[in-house]
């Protein structure tokens, strides 16, 4: 790259720079490489930064419609906390023997898995009778999480088996 001068260099920075946006260690040495000149210094810069996060370049799951990253932070934080999920479906989702059904698994009992699916479970629960386990679910989980709340929980509930 040493010999390459002028124009033909900056060709070359442009091709390279593109090439690099998710290309591990060629976005790094080319971070260096365009940290020369400041202004492509800049241009690489939103690269630099992402490759600092995790899987940057990992293609992200695509979430279902009205569903948002933040809703599934917050679920997840529910899921063990104010929904007390957990202590029917255990701490990662995978369920309770004879209690809780794995929630992290393609099988779906009460819905067909789909996102709004597992809303509306979430939301009325599940009766003794329609439980495998003949161990009512109640709506909520019987707890007084706020509709929105319920949303969010379901929303970090349908990434458990995606
Ligand atoms: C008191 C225990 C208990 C609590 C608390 C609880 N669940 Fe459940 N859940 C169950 C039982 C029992 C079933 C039905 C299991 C079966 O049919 O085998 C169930 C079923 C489900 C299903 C349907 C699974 C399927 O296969 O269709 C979902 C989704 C679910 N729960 C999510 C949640 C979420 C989210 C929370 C927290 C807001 C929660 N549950 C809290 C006991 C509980």
């Amino acid at each position: 790259m040493i010999g390459y001068k002028g124009s033909r260099w900056m060709v070359l920075l442009v091709a390279t720079v593109g090439v690099a946006a998710c290309g591990g260690d060629a976005a790094e040495s080319t971070a260096e490489a365009v940290a020369q000149t400041p202004a492509a210094a800049e241009a690489a810069n939103p690269c630099a930064e992402t490759a600092e996060a995790a899987n940057p370049c990992a293609a992200m799951q695509e979430l279902p419609e009205g569903v948002t990253a933040a809703m599934v932070e917050e679920g997840k934080g529910l899921f063990g906390g104010a929904g007390i999920c957990m202590s029917c479906h255990a701490p990662d989702g995978s369920g309770v023997p004879n209690l809780g059904a794995d929630l992290t698994d393609d099988e779906w009992t009460h819905s067909d898995g789909g996102y709004e699916g597992i809303v509306a479970t979430v939301m009325n629960g599940v009766t003794a009778d329609a439980s495998s386990s003949g161990i009512p679910m109640p709506p909520k989980g019987g707890t007084s999480i706020t509709d929105d709340q319920v949303r969010a929980v379901s929303a970090y509930v349908w990434t458990l088996s995606k």
